[in-house]
């Protein structure tokens, strides 16, 4: 199922929680929602859902307008946060509702709770209580239960946020094999860059209710447009313009917000002095050595009318050895890993 959201507009009287946005999820793909707290990505979801009305815009769902169509005949299935299990339900019977809700055959239920179970691998907790089951269990369960009717489109906001790091990070490869393996487009709400970027085909950066930069993993690393989406996404040093770093005419934005040069740790080289690559001196701040990677802190400093001064992070292979606080060094870097940003 393909699904667009067109020109969508959201409010909760004065604010604005979705502002115009629009986005086109292929059908088959994982589509992660990122964002901080507060920026509309539950409201999104809760509008695909159909259990928010939208102001203006349109969804369109396999060239079908969705507007008239009411939740409970959207056929999705969402997943929340929070274990939203029936507590006072065993986990065959939490599995079973949406069937019987949808009045499927008793027979078929039965096979069709069989087979979600075992499809998450908890067949032999059928009889059992929700609150007999772990927090990753019950989520597990929540997904069977949403995945039962088989669903047009799987909605999922924010499944793992309340598991810990290790149970979360299980659920993520399960959760991802499983969606790949049923082929279900999917949407999954998260505020956790990681999580985005090692399960979605492509990610949805949003900021104030609107989109920032979508696309895949790797685009938003390697070419994010703007200073949000690049500092949201792994780390990224912020240099004036007019630093005496190489200016890529390239992939300037075309809009007119004034622009910026982002340059990741990793594209950075420390150099002599004296080298004569050199595009800007620094001094050495901070070395922290990881092992196989050393990350550095320099200070580039300009004596100015403006005296500005910019800090920035290396990182480079290996123990660095000879690098020691206080020593200068020569920053240089390939022109075509610095980006043009947009300073929003
Ligand atoms: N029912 C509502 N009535 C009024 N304002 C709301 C309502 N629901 C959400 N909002 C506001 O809309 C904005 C977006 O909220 P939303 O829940 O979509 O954010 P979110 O990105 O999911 O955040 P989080 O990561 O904290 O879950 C927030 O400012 C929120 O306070
Ligand atoms: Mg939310």
């Amino acid at each position: 199922m393909t699904l667009d959201i067109q020109n969508v507009t959201k409010r909760f009287g004065e604010l604005k929680a979705l502002d115009d946005v629009s986005i086109s999820i292929a059908n088959g793909s994982l589509v992660c929602f990122l964002g901080p707290s507060g920026c509309g990505k539950t409201t999104l979801l809760r509008v695909v859902a159909g259990l928010e009305l939208h102001d203006q815009g349109k969804l369109v769902l396999d060239g079908q307008d969705l507007s008239l169509v009411p939740a409970r005949n959207r056929n999705f299935g969402v997943v929340f946060q929070s274990y939203s299990l029936f507590p006072n339900m065993t986990i065959a019977a939490n599995v079973a509702y949406g069937l019987e809700c949808r009045n499927w055959p008793r027979k078929e239920i039965a096979l069709r709770v069989e087979e979600m179970l075992s499809l998450v691998h908890l067949n032999d907790q059928a009889r059992k209580y929700p609150h007999q089951l772990s927090g990753g269990q019950q989520q597990r369960i929540a997904l069977a239960r949403a995945l039962a009717p088989k669903p047009a489109v799987l909605l999922l906001d924010e499944p793992l946020s309340a598991l810990d790091a290790k149970v979360r990070e299980e659920l993520r490869v399960e959760i991802r094999m499983l969606q790949q393996r049923l082929g279900i487009t999917t949407i999954m709400v998260t505020h956790d860059q990681e999580e985005a970027l090692t399960m979605a085909d492509n990610v949805v950066v949003m900021r104030d209710g609107r989109v920032m930069q979508s696309g895949t993993p790797m685009e938003l690393y390697r070419r994010p447009s703007n200073r949000f989406v690049a500092e949201f996404i792994g780390w990224m040093n912020i240099v004036p313009a007019d630093m005496g770093l190489p200016f890529p005419e390239n992939g300037r934005p075309a809009g007119s917000h004034p622009l910026v040069l982002g340059i990741r740790p990793e594209d950075i080289q420390l150099l002599a002095e004296q080298d004569a690559l050199c595009l800007l001196q620094a001094t050495v701040d901070q070395v922290t050595r990881l092992g196989n990677l050393t990350r550095v802190r320099l200070r580039i400093s300009e004596n100015g009318a403006s005296s500005r001064e910019v800090r920035i992070m290396a990182e480079i292979q290996g123990m660095g050895e000879g690098l020691e606080v206080g020593m200068n060094r020569c920053i240089s870097v390939a022109g075509e890993s610095v980006r043009v940003l947009e300073w929003r």
